[in-house]
C-alpha cells in the first residue's frame, strides 16, 4: 500500500526569505511550562498587531524554526490551501517526526493517521468515519448523552458541595460518548482515563528527558516506566479490538476503522495504531477541556452565566462562544510545498507554518471585544477552534451535543455552581489540558 508518509526529516532551517515583520522580544510559544498558566493571549495580541507572520526560533525543541501565523484571515487562507500547506509533509505537530512524543509507538502512530495526510488518502480514511457523525446517528446518541449527564450530576450531588469538576464530570462525559460511538465495553472504559493522563504528559516528558539527559532522577525514571506501560497497553488494546472487529464486524466506529481501506487494501497495524490514537485523543481530550474551561469562563463572567440560567434557549448558540473562548487545540502545523507568501511575508518551500487557533479566535477584526464572553455573540460560529478546510474536525457535532446538554443540566440543577479558583493545567503548548478544576456546587 502506498500510504504514508510524513517525511521524517525536519523542516528546512529558515528563514529562507528576508523578514517582513519583527521578531518580537518576550514572545515564546515554545515555552511549554508557560502554557500551564493558560494560553499567552497578550503575546498573541502583540503578534497580530506587530508581526502577524512572525519568524519564531525553536531552540527548545531543537528544530529549525517556524512561521507563527496569528490572524484569523491568514489562518483561514493557510487552511484553505492544502496544496501549498501540507499536513503530510511534516505532520501537524511543531516537531517533525513528533520528537515531542516520548515513546516510539506514540511517535510512529501520531504520524500514521489521517490528520497527517493529504489528498487523496486522507479523504479515503475520513470517509470511513462519516456514518458515525451523521445527523441521524447523532440524534440517537443525544438521548444516551442526556442520560449520562443526569447520572454524572446525580453522582456529583452525592459526593458533596466541593469537588474536582474534571474528575467528576469533564473527563467522564466525553469518554462515555466516545466509547458509545466506538463500541467499547463498559468494563474497559476506566482505562481510557488513565491513558489520557499519560498522553497529556507526553510533551512535558520528552522535554524533561532532553533536559535531564543521561542522568535522569529516580522520579523521572519511574514516571517513564509508567508512561511506557500505559502507552503500550493503549496500543495493544486498540490493535486487539480492531482485529477482533475485522473478524466479527459490528455497527460501530471501531468496526469502520478496522475495515477502512486505502486503495483497496486494509490498513497495516501501524495505521491501525494511528487511527486509534487519533480517535482516542481527538474525541476525548478536546471536549473534556472545553467542558472544564467553560465552567471557569462562566465564573469569570457572572452576568453571562445569569443570562443562560434565565434563558436556557441561548445555550445552542452559546456553545460556539464557549469553544471560541477556550480553543482547546492550541495550534496546527503545515509545511510549505513550494515558495509562497502569507500577508506579504515570503515563505520558502519546506518551511513550517504554525497556525495559532487561540489567537485567531481573539482577533478583534472578526470578534468585537474578543476577550469577553458574550453568549449571544452573533458570529461566534466563525471561530476556527475546529480548524477549517479538508481536515475540519469531524466530531464537531458530537462536541456540540455534549457541551449543550451538559450545561443545560448543570445550570438548571446547580445555578450557583462556581469555579473555586483551583486549577491545574498541563505544561503543553498543543492542547490546553485542564487536569483539575475545583468547583463549589453553591
Ligand atoms: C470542542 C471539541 C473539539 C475541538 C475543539 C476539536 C478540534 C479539532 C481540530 C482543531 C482538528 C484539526 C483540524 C485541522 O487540521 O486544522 C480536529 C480534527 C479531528 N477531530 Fe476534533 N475537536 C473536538 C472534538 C472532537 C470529537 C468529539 C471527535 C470525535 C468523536 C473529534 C474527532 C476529530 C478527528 C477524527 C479529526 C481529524 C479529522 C481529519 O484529519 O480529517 N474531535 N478537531
Amino acid at each position: 500500500m502506498d500510504l504514508i508518509s510524513v517525511t521524517a526529516v525536519e523542516g528546512k532551517a529558515g528563514p529562507g526569505f528576508p523578514l517582513e515583520y519583527p521578531k518580537l522580544a518576550g514572545v515564546d510559544l515554545t515555552d511549554i511550562a508557560g502554557f500551564s498558566k493558560g494560553q499567552p493571549w497578550d503575546q498573541y495580541a502583540r503578534m497580530r498587531a506587530e508581526a502577524p507572520v512572525m519568524w519564531h526560533e525553536e531552540r527548545r525543541f531543537g528544530g529549525p524554526g517556524f512561521w507563527a501565523v496569528t490572524r484569523h484571515a491568514d489562518i483561514m487562507s493557510v487552511n484553505g490551501d492544502p496544496d501549498t500547506f501540507s499536513s503530510q509533509r511534516g505532520g501537524i505537530l511543531m516537531a517533525t517526526g513528533n520528537a515531542d512524543q516520548g515513546h516510539v509507538l506514540l511517535r510512529r502512530a501520531s504520524l500514521d493517521a489521517m490528520i497527517n495526510m493529504d489528498a487523496p488518502n486522507h479523504l479515503q480514511l475520513r470517509r470511513e468515519h462519516m456514518p458515525y457523525f451523521t445527523p441521524a446517528y447523532l440524534r440517537a446518541l443525544t438521548d444516551r448523552v442526556k442520560d449520562e449527564v443526569t447520572r454524572l450530576l446525580d453522582a456529583m450531588e452525592a459526593e458533596g458541595r466541593e469537588l474536582d469538576l474534571v474528575k467528576a464530570f469533564s473527563s467522564q462525559l466525553p469518554l462515555f460518548t466516545l466509547c458509545e460511538i466506538l463500541g467499547v465495553p463498559q468494563e474497559d472504559r476506566p482505562k481510557f482515563l488513565r491513558w489520557m493522563h499519560y498522553l497529556e504528559m507526553a510533551q512535558d516528558l520528552a522535554m524533561r528527558q532532553a533536559t535531564e539527559g543521561v542522568t535522569p532522577t529516580l522520579e523521572l525514571m519511574q514516571f517513564i516506566g509508567e508512561f511506557n506501560n500505559n502507552v503500550e497497553e493503549m496500543f495493544e488494546y486498540g490493535r486487539d479490538m480492531l482485529h477482533r472487529r475485522r473478524a466479527d464486524p459490528q455497527k460501530d466506529l471501531m468496526s469502520a476503522i478496522a475495515m477502512a481501506q486505502v486503495d483497496g487494501t486494509l490498513l497495516s497495524d501501524e495505521y491501525l495504531d494511528g487511527s486509534w490514537l487519533l480517535i482516542v485523543f481527538a474525541g476525548n481530550d478536546t471536549t473534556r477541556n472545553t467542558l472544564s474551561g467553560t465552567m471557569k469562563l462562566l465564573t469569570e463572567f457572572p452576568d453571562q452565566k445569569a443570562r443562560l440560567v434565565a434563558d436556557p434557549s441561548l445555550l445552542g448558540g452559546a456553545v460556539s462562544e464557549f469553544i471560541r473562548m477556550v480553543t482547546p487545540v492550541i495550534y496546527m502545523r503545515r509545511t510549505a510545498t513550494t515558495d509562497t507568501e502569507i500577508a506579504g511575508q515570503r515563505i520558502a518551500e519546506g518551511e513550517k507554518v504554525i497556525m495559532w487557533y487561540g489567537s485567531g479566535n481573539r482577533d478583534e477584526t472578526v470578534f468585537e471585544n474578543a476577550a469577553q464572553l458574550d453568549v449571544t455573540r452573533a458570529n461566534a460560529d466563525k471561530h476556527i477552534a475546529f480548524g477549517y478546510g479538508p481536515h475540519v474536525c469531524i466530531g464537531k457535532r458530537v462536541a456540540q451535543i455534549q457541551l449543550e446538554e451538559a450545561y443545560r443540566q448543570i445550570l438548571a440543577r446547580f445555578p450557583n455552581i462556581q469555579w473555586t479558583g483551583d486549577i491545574d493545567i498541563a505544561p503543553n503548548n498543543f492542547v490546553h489540558a485542564i487536569r483539575s478544576l475545583g468547583v463549589s456546587l453553591g
